[in-house]
């Protein structure tokens, strides 16, 4: 496996399509297993559920023995061989095509022929990630080959995922009529609204918000107006919960980049093209708020 964070949840798809919603918190109420390369992002995502069924559970917004039955339905794994029997997976890592292919492949390889596999890419083609689940020798226009790809779909939460209210849901050109309707009665099942997008580069959400963040570092870059006022220009005058330049950093600059990179590459439009600025920070390892340095400072990162 390579050593770059891999996140992965995975549920039980009988228990998918059962998903109840007496429980604020844990809607679904699926058995997840949860599987990361790195020891610390899974103590750091542990550590957030906690305090959050904590805060949720003192504000009596959810009884203290559902919140301990939430974190007991979460088990850490520490191999992909512990999925063998799920029904459906969840990836999250980094937005980089050729790390997203080695672990669609090995997950076909190893989870049962009718789970569902997931991912919740901001920007790569579903359709790119789907194809990478043939096995060597699979042809794509076999029976098997066509079984194999139609069980990968997009599905895009958005961060913070518990406040967020939204999933993007993406089918690639192989997905099937079954595996998106499962990932949208998970979403339903998880809370959440759904919309639709096709697999095109930064889908719906980051083909709008990814222009808008960089219009915004092209202004500062071109000195048209300060970083306060870039961001309180859109706070105050729309109303938006957070200015463009701190959503940056809190989505991570990284990731923008890698999503605008994608959406210049894929569109060949001008108008995608990463502002120098932007590309110069993520130089320097300014990554946003989980580094401790971006637009801002975030000093206990
Ligand atoms: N995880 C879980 N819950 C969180 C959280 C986090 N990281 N951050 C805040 N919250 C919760 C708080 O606990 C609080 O819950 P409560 O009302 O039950 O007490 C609630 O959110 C509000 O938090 P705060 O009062 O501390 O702060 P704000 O009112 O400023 O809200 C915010 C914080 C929800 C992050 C708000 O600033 C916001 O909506 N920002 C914009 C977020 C956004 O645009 N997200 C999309 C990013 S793009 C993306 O994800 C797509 C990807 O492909 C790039």
């Amino acid at each position: 496996m390579v050593a770059v964070r891999v996140l992965l949840y995975i549920v039980d798809e009988d228990k998918v399509h059962a998903g109840t919603t007496d429980c604020n918190a844990c809607p679904a109420k699926v058995p997840v297993l949860l599987y990361d390369t790195s020891k610390d992002q899974v103590a750091k995502g542990l550590a957030l559920m906690d305090k959050l069924l904590d805060k949720d559970a003192k504000k009596g917004a959810l009884q203290s023995a559902d919140a301990k039955e939430a974190r007991e339905r979460v088990t850490v794994v520490d191999s992909l061989t512990a999925l063998r029997d799920v029904g459906m997976t969840v990836e999250a890592v980094s937005e980089n095509l050729r790390l997203k292919q080695a672990i669609f492949s090995e997950l076909a390889a190893t989870l049962p022929p009718s789970a569902i596999l997931a991912t919740n890419t901001s920007s790569i083609s579903v359709t790119k990630i789907a194809a990478s689940t043939l096995q060597p020798g699979q042809s794509a226009a076999s029976e098997e080959g066509k079984a194999t790809a139609s069980r990968v779909v997009g599905l895009h939460f958005f961060n913070p995922v518990p406040v967020m209210k939204l999933v993007e849901l993406i089918p690639g050109l192989q997905t099937s009529s079954e595996t998106l309707q499962t990932a949208r009665s998970f979403a339903l099942a998880c809370g959440k609204e759904v919309t639709m997008s096709k697999d095109v580069p930064g889908f719906v959400s980051n083909a709008l918000l990814m222009p808008f963040i960089n219009e915004a570092i092209m202004c500062l870059e071109k000195g048209i107006a300060t970083r306060d006022d870039i961001d309180k220009t859109l706070k105050l005058g729309m109303n938006h919960p957070m200015g463009p330049l701190q959503l940056a950093d809190f989505i991570g600059l990284d990731t923008c980049l890698a999503i605008q990179q994608t959406l210049y590459q894929g569109t060949a439009d001008s108008k995608y093209r990463p502002s120098v600025l932007l590309e110069r920070m993520v130089d320097a390892q300014w990554l946003g708020k989980k580094n401790g340095k971006g637009f801002y400072d975030y000093p206990s990162a």
